[in-house]
């Protein structure tokens, strides 16, 4: 799978999003990232808090390495349940049920995608799951032109705590030309 494709596995879990009514689904251009750093790690493991309808973590599966284990948790039973369906067949995937702290008992993470749970109420133990050189995304943020990072005509605190942690060499990316992404790598 290259290039702009969508995998099959990211269009069922689109599908069932939308059959959920669930809308808050990461976006292709987060995807493809998601990708690239499931794909760095190819013996990773891999760890997403809020699980959501599964199109994150399909994007992650696209880029799992044969030897690589992918564990998502989510709060909610049932959007949990329906995401374990789409990887059943993969047993290097694990989806739990419950609140993103269940994510601990796997770390370190080689991925952090770090999407419900986690980044707001907890953010340094975020970064203390990261292993040396571990990936961090977070998504959903939106362009600044001013440092330290505005947002809402207020200094976004929380951004600039993983732009600036000492533990992290971390940037923001731009996702789309309106939203963007902090990415970090754990110092060894
Ligand atoms: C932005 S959505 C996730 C989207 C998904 N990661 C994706 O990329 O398609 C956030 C999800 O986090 C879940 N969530 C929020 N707080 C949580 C927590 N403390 N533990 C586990 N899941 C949580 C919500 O129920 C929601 O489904």
């Amino acid at each position: 799978m290259t290039g702009r494709a969508v995998p099959p596995r990211v269009v069922a879990a689109q599908c069932a999003a939308s059959e959920a009514g669930f809308t808050k689904s990461c976006t292709p251009e987060v995807g493809r990232l998601l990708r690239l750093a499931a794909a760095a790690k190819p013996h990773g493991i891999i760890a997403e808090s809020g699980t959501g309808s599964g199109v994150g973590t399909a994007w992650l599966h696209s880029g799992l390495g044969s030897r690589a284990r992918l564990t998502t948790a989510e709060h909610d039973v049932v959007l949990a349940r329906r995401a374990a369906g789409l990887f059943a067949d993969d047993d290097r995937v694990h989806v739990l049920a419950g609140d993103w702290r269940l994510l601990e008992q796997h770390a370190p993470f080689d991925v952090f995608f770090c999407d419900g749970g986690g980044k707001r109420d907890d953010p340094e133990r975020v970064v203390d799951l990261l292993a040396p050189g571990g990936l961090l995304i977070l998504d959903d943020f939106t362009p600044s032109p001013h440092w330290p990072p505005r947002f809402d005509g207020e200094v976004d605190e929380l951004r600039t705590f993983y732009l600036t942690h000492p533990s992290l060499d971390a940037t923001e990316i731009l996702t789309t030309p309106v939203s963007s992404a902090v990415v970090g790598a754990r110092r060894l």
